[in-house]
């Protein structure tokens, strides 16, 4: 029951951005650290022409995710972890949302690097995280402590945009908007063929 509470109450923070900047997207979409895949399945959903992996670290998330979505044709689940991600030019868009607060700062880099590696020449990398610069970070920060029982790690735009340019990527769009509650940071960018 309370993965489930927790879903919906997700689901309803997420924002259509994505499926306003593309439409009708084709190819592989990588959504990683998917939690109970809300976001995957809606990736699916809109995207009847990709086929979309969720891929989170938490067994029993994807566990919940699979269950949940076993009539969906274009999607699957698999447990795999951030930091050993192991793919090779394999995605046209990687998804990154909601998950960069739960990794230390330092270790921010080497995930991007790792996603990098995981998209095709050009493949779009579609981040959200919260926001630094706006007060109502705070509410993430207590649903995290009391939730989740971890204390989150903020990062600003600005340093968001520096380690993914360091990392070959080239900017498409940033952002910071919010969706009820939550303010939250965008990044849209590209692999370039070249670092
Ligand atoms: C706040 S949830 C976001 C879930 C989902 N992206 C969404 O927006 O509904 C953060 C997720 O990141 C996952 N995560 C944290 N560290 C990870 C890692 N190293 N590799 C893969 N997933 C990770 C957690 O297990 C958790 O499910």
């Amino acid at each position: 029951m309370y993965p489930r509470v927790r879903a919906q109450l997700r689901e309803k923070l997420q924002d259509k951005t994505i499926f306003n900047l593309f439409r009708q997207f084709r190819g592989d979409i990588l959504d990683l650290g998917c939690g109970y895949g809300t976001f995957s399945i809606k990736l699916a959903y809109n995207f009847k022409n990709a086929r979309v992996i969720g891929a989170d670290i938490n067994q029993e998330k994807i566990q919940w995710a699979k269950v949940a979505s076993k009539n969906i044709p274009n999607l699957e689940f698999e447990v795999r972890d951030a930091f050993s991600l192991g793919y090779k030019e394999l995605f046209d868009m990687v998804c990154l949302v909601d998950v960069l607060h739960h990794v230390p700062r330092k270790q921010h880099r080497s995930i991007f690097s790792n996603i990098h590696e995981a998209l095709k020449p050009n493949g779009i990398l579609f981040y959200r995280d919260i926001d630094t610069s706006h007060f109502l970070r705070h509410w993430n920060t207590l649903h995290d402590a009391l939730l989740n029982w971890t204390i989150p790690q903020y990062q600003d735009l600005q340093s968001t945009i520096l380690i993914l340019t360091l990392e070959g990527f080239l900017m498409l769009k940033s952002f910071e908007a919010r969706t009820f509650l939550y303010p939250y940071q965008y990044v849209i960018c590209q692999k370039k063929t070249e670092k």
